[in-house]
């Protein structure tokens, strides 16, 4: 285990840019071997490898960190709940729609199933900071023209998102790259011709283009965990073709959420009320919805009734902002998810532009 430690250090705190070479294609099957012996889920990870692509910002890709299997699973767990994305207000903190970010979204609590369990683990194994410290996955999906503004991650608390972790879980054909408007300078000069092409949004700066399974880690703050890194901005440049889902882990640098975890049982709290609802299907979740709506309370308690956030309404069949369907209707089903802003979900779109992407690889292995 003793290169184990070494990529430690060397992911966080970047000792010597010279030893790039060295640990640039390091395989980490061996670190892997006997990670956790009494999982009952384990994940093939023989094919991964980490590339440092930037010093400032410390950023690195790691190649099949996810297989398909937990890319499609993650996708399916977060797919019921994808709404369009808000961002927090500047005016009074409040979640709001905004053309700054155009994509669908939610988040996965964390540890709610054995293979979102082990890719916490996984994530936490990459940044050496415990499971505790990451908030729950979000998982968002952008579409053609889909994109988030240049941004940086680390917010001004006492404990600020000092990491990011990337996890790309489809193929889109073009565009939809994580750019670094700041970063100039790649680890190495062969690297965009290595990672592109690109579309025109990156320019010649640092970026990454989303190949499922893949990931990227970014470090948002100075070593010292608190000063921000200016050179971490980032923006999901447009999709141009296909479609873009990923999974987001932010790292802070303390426990986050310390109420989601029960210390008696060791797990985090199963989901509450709402959180696993469907809004395809139109129903009250409890008895006095009617009486509540009747009152005012769709529009006084608007939140709790018809939903919010990650939150689905519990009196939406009440609050009349669906439909009845009769059973086993799609498209009635599919018609409330979109008036309520809630994603259609293709399984399809996952897959696409991987065929193509897999057979340009062997094509350009081939003439090497
Ligand atoms: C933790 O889990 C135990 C066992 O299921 C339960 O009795 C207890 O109420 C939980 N504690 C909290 C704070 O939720
Ligand atoms: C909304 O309604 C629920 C259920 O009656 C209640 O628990 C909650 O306190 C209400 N919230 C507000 C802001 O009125």
């Amino acid at each position: 285990m003793r290169s184990f430690g070494w990529l430690t250090a060397w992911l966080l705190f970047g000792l010597s840019p010279s030893s790039t070479t060295a640990f640039s294609s390091l395989r980490v099957k061996e670190l892997y071997a006997g990670w956790d012996d009494q999982a009952p889920y384990r994940p093939d990870v023989s094919e991964t490898s980490v590339h440092v692509i930037s010093w400032s910002p410390r950023a690195f890709v790691i190649r099949n960190l996810l297989s398909d299997m937990e890319c499609t699973h993650i996708a399916e767990q977060a797919q019921v709940r994808m709404r369009r994305s808000t961002v927090v207000s500047n005016e009074d903190g409040s979640s709001v729609l905004s053309d700054y970010r155009t994509s669908y979204g939610t988040f996965i609590r964390r540890g709610s199933t054995p293979v979102v369990q082990a890719v916490e683990d996984r994530v936490a194994w990459l940044t050496r900071a415990p499971v505790i410290n990451q908030e729950a996955m979000q998982v968002l999906r952008y579409g053609r023209g889909q994109f988030y503004k240049p941004h940086t991650d680390s917010l001004s608390d006492d404990s600020p998102r000092m990491a990011t972790v990337l996890l790309y879980l489809s193929d889109p054909e073009l565009g939809g790259e994580t750019a670094f408007p700041q970063a100039t300078e790649w680890a190495d000069p062969a690297m965009p011709e290595k990672f592109g092409p690109f579309s025109e949004c990156v320019k010649s700066n640092v970026a990454f283009k989303p190949r499922r399974g893949d990931a990227l880690l970014f470090w948002s703050v100075q070593p010292d965990g608190k000063t921000l890194d200016p050179f971490s901005e980032h923006e999901g440049c447009p999709v141009l073709q296909g479609v873009k889902w990923t999974g987001t882990v932010w790292v802070h640098t303390s426990p986050h959420r310390m109420e989601e975890f029960n210390a008696t049982t060791g797990r985090f709290n199963p989901p509450g009320p709402g959180e696993t609802d469907d809004p395809g299907f139109c129903v009250d979740a409890h008895a006095s919805c009617e009486e509540w709506a009747s009152k005012g309370e769709c529009k006084r308690n608007a939140s709790y009734m018809t939903g919010h956030g990650n939150q689905v309404g519990q009196c939406r069949r009440a609050c009349g902002v669906c439909e009845p369907c009769a059973e086993g209707d799609r498209d009635c089903y599919n018609r409330n998810r979109e008036s309520q802003g809630y994603l259609v979900y293709d399984p399809q779109e996952l897959l696409e532009g991987g065929e193509r992407r897999r057979a340009q690889e062997a094509a350009d292995e081939a003439e090497l």
